[in-house]
């Protein structure tokens, strides 16, 4: 068991990593809890980690990119007043980032916020998207427009919950603690190195390692900039890329898996300008390429459909495209006259180097 406390400017909370197999434990009977749970983990797990859970009153959705939507947020409230909440009423989320985004935004503004208590079961959303307070829906076609910033007073982990994950969930995953170990510098990297094989071949201990050493980065960034106006954006780090790859394979690549090619393609830009050094260039793309599931298909990384990706960057500013860049000493920067010239540039190597 370990604890972490998240300091922030709406409400302190506290993440707890359990480390042995627990089953989840409803509170007093005098408190009044509605959960809302993914489908698919209640059906994997309602006869052990939700053994507890089974009395209670129930909200069942189905995780889909397509359920973040103003229309679920609507069912959530018309399902919560059937279930009589109150404004003393707990909510506790059971699911991954898209049941925590719906359910995020729900528990925001209904009775303009409520207390919500988040248990995450994707390996995404327990090393990641767990703390940092923000919740999304998408709109009209533009993924995460609509959202809030509002973190649940607690947090609680079971590493348990991953050994259901599909592999290419768990992937996913793995891509946002890779960026998070280079952005957060050189000794995180190391570690991360060190303990990545054992890491995915399940290894209790390295699962909860690196669990832990992933929530205490990104906690270092989200508490020194909560609303993501400055250093937070360096956690955006792949991203640029990452997300014109993901609308490029029309989602095919999960987003983690996208953000490690999206990685590899921004360390060639800083190869080219010179930023980054070949030594440690190398020692990446080593990293990197052992936390690649499979290869993309050569269409999916043609320059066209990326760099109308890339114009499309929340980040950009001016004519010119945005980049997060990482630079030797471990350095970020984010800039803003990245060239067509050094899409394709990057691009094309990435071919030679994945043999496509
Ligand atoms: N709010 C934030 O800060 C934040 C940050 C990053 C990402 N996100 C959002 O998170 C979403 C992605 O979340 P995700 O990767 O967790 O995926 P997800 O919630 O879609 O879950 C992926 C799949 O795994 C299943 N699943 C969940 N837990 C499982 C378990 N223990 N065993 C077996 N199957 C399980 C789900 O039913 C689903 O089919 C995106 O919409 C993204 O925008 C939000
Ligand atoms: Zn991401």
């Amino acid at each position: 068991l370990k604890t972490l406390s998240i300091r922030s400017k709406l409400k302190n909370y506290v993440v707890t990593i359990h480390k042995d197999t627990e089953t989840i434990s409803t509170q007093g009977p005098d408190s009044r809890l509605i959960y809302i749970v993914d489908s698919r983990v209640w059906k994997l797990h309602r006869n052990d980690l939700l053994k507890n859970v089974r009395n209670a009153n129930i909200i069942f959705l189905d995780a889909s990119e397509g359920i973040k939507s103003l229309a679920t947020v609507q069912e959530l409230y018309k399902d919560l007043l059937i279930y009589e909440i109150q404004r003393a009423t707990q909510i506790v989320v059971i699911g991954g980032g898209v049941i925590q985004d719906v359910s995020g935004f729900v528990a925001s503004t209904i009775y303009r916020g409520i207390d919500w208590t988040f248990i995450p079961t994707t390996l995404l959303a327990q090393v990641d998207s767990c703390i940092g307070g923000k919740s999304s829906l998408n709109f009209m076609g533009y993924k995460n427009l609509l959202g809030t910033f509002f973190p649940p007073s607690k947090i609680d982990i079971y590493p348990e919950f991953l050994t259901t994950l599909h592999i290419e969930d768990f992937y996913s995953g793995l891509g946002e603690i890779v960026k998070l170990h280079i952005v957060a510098g050189k000794e995180k990297y190391s570690f991360l190195k060190s303990e990545v094989s054992n890491f995915l071949l399940h290894h209790e201990h390295s699962v909860f390692q690196v669990i832990c050493s992933s929530l205490e980065t990104k906690k270092k960034f989200i508490e020194e900039d909560e609303f993501d106006v400055g250093n937070r954006r360096f956690l955006n780090y792949g991203h640029c890329f990452g997300h014109a790859i993901e609308a490029s394979s029309e989602f095919r690549i999960p987003h983690g898996q996208a953000v490690i090619i999206g990685m590899l393609l921004a360390n060639l830009v800083s190869l080219k300008r010179n930023v980054l050094s070949r030594s440690v260039y190398d020692d990446l793309i080593a990293l990197l390429f052992s936390c690649l599931l499979s290869k993309p298909k050569k269409e999916e990384l043609a320059t066209k459909l990326i760099i109308n990706g890339l114009i499309n960057d929340k980040k950009r500013s001016g004519s010119k495209l945005a980049l997060i860049l990482l630079k030797d000493n471990f350095e970020m920067e984010l800039i803003q006259d990245m060239e067509e010239m050094e899409v394709h540039f990057a691009l094309k190597e990435l071919q030679k180097l994945l043999d496509l």
